[in-house]
């Protein structure tokens, strides 16, 4: 999890170096998980574990490494988790807890121009139709906006690991003709694009103990959204283990249950079915993905309730994060998409999955790319 804290800066740094450069292209960058800054404004009356003196304002919510000290991490487990209403059926703020996505941070802090290049942050603990159809409405904005500032050229959209995911699911609501004008191409890093196996263990055990708890966790449908998805990952491969039963991509809504995620099980099919046929993006597409490095394809809990610390990785290859197997959903397109668009995979030996981003092969790839 320090990883993430490590990759914010390596985001931050990445920017300028394309930005540098006069592009041909505008670039639009859609960052990873918890890569986008989130903002809070809470009523500590309602919310009587956070100190009054956050009452009623704006702060940061994340990254705001205050809140992992002892006296404000209870408050920070109350409000960064989301309370399922039935009646909904969706996840909602706490009561007392408003959030908001800070946009324009990268830009004003580390980009000057504003023309060329831009980032779209996005709340990444979110994964539901209406969340990511509010992403894809800004998205349009942005495009939209940057492709007549720089008298009418059209776009390349660079995303890294859940960026992958949005975008192409952006891709998959606009029409053909839209995309012919406004995208010049997608280059993906580390794309997440048919869920990842390493999320099981979030689910399980939480993350950066004891900040991010499995119980937060549990509540933010990202993760129904980006489990392993069964058109890739198949009925065959067995991805969790447990001493009375066996789980393959299949199974997640009974390892949701069996997990005693209950409220996010209820939101697992409509959640899941959002990118469930990996449709084409039908852009010219560029998948990079690091390979050759130790990674997380399956586990073994020796408990049918999984306790946390009963859990066993096993161990196969891709970028230390995801699994090669998650590559497949690219060379699915293979088949499925119109071949008038360019579709390249291209693995980076040892290169890891935050460290793609920012690699200077990768970025001269992409140099490549956008000056040819
Ligand atoms: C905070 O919540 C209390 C109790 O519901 C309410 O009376 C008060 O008006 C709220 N304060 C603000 C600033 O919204
Ligand atoms: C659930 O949402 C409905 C509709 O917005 C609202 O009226 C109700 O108070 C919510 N329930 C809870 C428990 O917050
Ligand atoms: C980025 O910054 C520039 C200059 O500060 C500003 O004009 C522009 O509106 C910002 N970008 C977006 C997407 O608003
Ligand atoms: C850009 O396209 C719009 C319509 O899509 C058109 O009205 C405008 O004249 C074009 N601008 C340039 C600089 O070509
Ligand atoms: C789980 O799969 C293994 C093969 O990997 C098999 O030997 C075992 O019988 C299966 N267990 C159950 C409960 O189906
Ligand atoms: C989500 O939205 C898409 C596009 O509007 C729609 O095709 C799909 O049926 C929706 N899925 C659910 C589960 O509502
Ligand atoms: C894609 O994954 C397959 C295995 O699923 C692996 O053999 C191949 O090397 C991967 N390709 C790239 C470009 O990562
Ligand atoms: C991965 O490692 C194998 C064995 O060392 C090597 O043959 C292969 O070229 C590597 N893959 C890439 C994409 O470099």
């Amino acid at each position: 999890m320090t990883r993430y804290l490590l990759f914010f800066l390596t985001i931050i740094i990445y920017i300028p170096k394309i930005s540098s450069i006069d592009s041909k292209s505008p670039i639009i960058f859609i960052p990873g998980s918890f890569c986008s800054l989130l903002e809070v404004r809470i009523n500590t009356t309602l919310q009587p574990s956070c100190p009054i003196s956050l009452h009623n304002r704006w702060i940061i919510l994340w990254l705001n490494l205050r809140f992992f000290e002892p006296e404000f991490l209870t408050c920070f487990h109350n409000i960064f988790k989301f309370i399922y209403n039935s009646s909904l059926n969706s996840f909602e703020n706490p009561s007392g807890v408003e959030t908001r996505i800070i946009y324009n941070s990268i830009n004003d802090s580390f980009l000057n121009d504003g023309i060329n290049i831009h980032s779209l942050p996005y709340d990444f603990r979110r994964g539901t139709n209406k969340t990511l159809l509010s992403f894809n409405n800004n998205l349009k904005q942005l495009i939209e906006l940057t492709y007549i500032k720089n008298m009418n050229k059209s776009i390349y959209l660079i995303s890294h690991s859940t960026g992958g995911s949005m975008i192409l699911f952006f891709l998959s609501q606009q029409s053909q003709l839209w995309k012919d004008q406004y995208i010049h191409g997608w280059i993906s890093l580390s794309g997440n694009i048919a869920g990842e196996i390493d999320n099981i263990q979030n689910l399980i055990q939480g993350s950066l103990s004891p900040i991010l708890t499995r119980d937060i966790f549990q509540t933010w449908d990202f993760f129904a959204w980006r489990l392993p998805e069964p058109m890739i990952y198949g009925s065959e491969r067995i991805i969790i283990k447990t001493p009375t039963k066996n789980y393959t991509s299949y199974d997640m809504l009974n390892f949701l249950r069996d997990l005693n995620a209950n409220e996010l099980s209820l939101i697992y099919p409509q959640a899941s079915s959002i990118l469930a046929s990996l449709p084409a993006p039908n852009v010219n597409t560029y998948c990079f993905y690091g390979v050759n490095i130790s990674t997380p394809i399956g586990y073994i809990s020796k408990s049918d309730q999984f306790i946390s610390n009963q859990l066993e990785t096993i161990y196969g290859w891709g970028d230390g994060e995801q699994d090669d197997t998650t590559n497949m959903s690219c060379q699915l397109w293979k088949k499925t998409m119109d071949i008038k668009y360019k579709l390249i995979l291209k693995g980076f030996d040892r290169v890891n999955h935050l460290a793609l981003v920012g690699n200077d092969y990768v970025i001269e790839e992409i140099d490549q790319i956008i000056f040819s």
